[in-house]
């Protein structure tokens, strides 16, 4: 690659040091008529996110709304906005979770809020059950979604605070929220494991929790409940009744004044949702006391080339590739890359950059990867394990290289070179698919089964085994094996017939919002936002240390 050599040679860090700043430069033109029409594609695709937002952010059915607000009650995100800190963001993780394309007639969300916001000063993981959707039981998504909320607090030593309102399992989807790891006894099997490290739990009894909706509180650190609104039983007057003929008002046996003087399952007694939620913030103020920075950041740079112009950069047309240099000098502080091996196995960029003044490693791909690329990412990442500095990979990538030529030099375990340091390196790690990203590829740059600390995609995002074309073509030479084998004949509408369902099945599939629905993905995002998503998970990440890295065998 040619023509990004350094911009400009200048500045000093704020340590005083000398330093080289080579700003990248850019190629775009944007009154170029093709940047124009990419950009207005896009803004659509950006309006879409932002609908599909707010129909996540407006909860269940209008009916269990109003009849929430008629008892008193805050909406699960007014109370989510609450107890933050005003005007800090507030990082939502799973936001389109579940939703119409797995639930029907369901909002996006699964029932259930999580996010990092500051509480206090201090960032904290809030989980909030949306009692308006389905009374705020579990479906198999809300478990996994709340799960996946607990691994990340975990992680990062995040408290957490859970404002329940949930009637437990949503009981119709047995199979994917009781018998397995990762389900809803997960989730009390998690909340044991942080309180033992020391990573607080605070729940808030909101509305009425029964069954696995009460385990949650009654596993946690420190418990408010609401007087006259908030309840918790394992099972509540109809079921107790049924179970053994007693009957029972729902204050006696679960309510506030009951779990807080008689059966001191809770905590703190308070008046309202407001109450609670000042109750709450006092609590966090006093924990122990918080996780710092381990090294400080540098001042945060805004890049030279305004990031809103990725929207022009990248093609609607969804075959064509974008320019992976042009996107990175949008995402990072002052555009600069301080590039790695910048003349060598150029189908992917590796660099150091900083993102609001952290430090991070980026793997971009610019084209297929070959045996040249795939070993330089492997000497990229053992940098950044050795440095400990955090990955980023953008993935806009249609696999690794085929034929003949590639098989005999080794594609194979140069492929898996990589593949093992980035499943090894123990370094924070981050995806964002910045486009397509498919097969091995998806794999290679640190794709959900590799577990990244976090993985979002850009709404053009696309992941699949294969390209839609591709899979319908690899499934017609099959059938048409098979026909010529039996000696009956086809014709091209029989080739169409065939391809066209197998088509619009992939497209659905490798959609980022059908990621997004299944928490394959922790979100769409937008490109804008890029900046801020990854310079808060680098804050939260630079305050806690990293597990040493251990390397797999390499295949030499
Ligand atoms: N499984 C499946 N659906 C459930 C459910 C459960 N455990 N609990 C509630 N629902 C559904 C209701 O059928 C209703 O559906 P609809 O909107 O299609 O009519 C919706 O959730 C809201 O329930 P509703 O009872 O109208 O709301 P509420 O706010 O008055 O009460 C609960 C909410 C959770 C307190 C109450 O529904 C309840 O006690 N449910 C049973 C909880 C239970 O026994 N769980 C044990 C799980 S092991």
């Amino acid at each position: 690659m040619t023509g990004y050599g350094a911009g400009k040679t200048d500045a000093c860090d704020e340590r005083g040091s000398i330093r080289i700043m080579a700003a990248m430069i850019s190629k775009i033109a944007s009154a170029d008529e093709v940047f124009q029409a990419n950009f207005q594609a896009y803004e659509k695709r950006i309006a879409d996110l932002h609908e599909r937002r707010r129909a996540a952010h407006r909860g269940g059915p209008e009916r269990a709304r109003k009849r929430h607000e008629e008892r008193g009650m805050l909406l699960p995100r007014h109370r989510v906005e609450a107890v933050l800190d005003p005007g800090s963001p507030f990082l939502e993780l799973g936001e389109l979770a579940g939703g119409p394309m797995l639930y029907e007639g369901l909002p996006p969300g699964a029932g259930l809020i999580t996010g990092i916001g500051l509480v206090s000063g201090r960032p904290c993981m809030i989980i909030a059950n949306d009692a308006t959707v389905k009374g705020g039981t579990y479906f198999g998504m809300t478990t996994k979604k709340h799960v996946r909320a607990q691994q990340y607090a975990w992680r990062h030593r995040l408290p957490c605070i859970t404002f329940v309102n949930s009637g437990g399992a949503f009981l119709p989807e047995q199979p994917n929220i009781f018998p397995d790891y990762g389900q809803f006894g997960t989730i009390f099997h998690n909340q044991i494991g942080m309180s033992a490290d020391n990573i607080p739990q605070i729940a808030v009894v909101m509305g009425a929790c029964t069954a696995g909706g009460a385990y949650i509180p009654a596993l946690s650190d420190e418990v408010v409940i609401v007087k006259g609104q908030g309840y918790m039983y394992l099972g509540g007057p109809e079921l107790t009744f049924a179970a053994t003929g007693e009957e029972v008002g729902q204050e006696e046996l679960g309510g506030a004044e009951m779990h807080s003087r008689i059966s001191g399952v809770t905590d703190h007694i308070v008046e309202d949702d407001m109450h609670a939620i000042a109750l709450t913030r006092e609590i966090v103020r006093n924990l122990g006391p918080a996780p710092q920075p381990r090294v400080k950041p540098l001042e945060s740079i805004p890049p030279r080339h305004d990031p809103r112009e990725i929207y022009g950069i990248i093609s609607r047309d969804t075959k064509i590739p974008s320019d992976s240099r042009e996107i990175v000098m949008r995402l990072v502080d002052d555009s600069h890359l301080h590039e790695f091996k910048q003349e060598y196995g150029d189908t992917l960029i590796t660099g150091f950059a900083r993102i609001h003044g952290h430090q991070v490693g980026i793997l971009a791909n610019d084209g297929v990867l070959f045996s040249e690329s795939a070993v330089k990412a492997t000497h990229f990442i053992n940098l950044c394990c050795q440095r400990g500095i955090p990955l980023l990979f953008l993935a806009d990538i249609n696999g690794f290289m085929v034929g003949r030529s590639a098989e005999q030099g080794g594609i194979c375990k140069d492929g898996a070179k990589m593949v093992t340091a980035m499943s090894s390196a123990r370094v924070p790690k981050y995806c964002i698919v910045t486009g397509g990203s498919y097969g091995a590829g998806y794999f290679a740059m640190c794709g959900r089964p590799f577990e990244p600390t976090a993985m979002f995609a850009w709404p053009n995002g696309r992941m699949a085994l294969m390209g839609p074309e591709q899979a319908a073509s690899v499934l017609w030479q099959v059938k048409r094996q098979n026909l010529e084998r039996d000696g009956i004949e086809f014709t091209k509408a029989d080739e169409e017939a065939l391809k066209a369902p197998i088509i619009e099945e992939y497209e659905i599939f490798q959609d980022a919002y059908n990621f997004a629905a299944n928490l394959w993905i922790d979100g769409v995002i937008e490109p804008c936002e890029t900046r801020e998503v990854m310079g808060l998970m680098l804050d939260l990440a630079g305050r806690v240390p990293d597990p040493e890295t251990r390397f797999g065998v390499y295949r030499f």
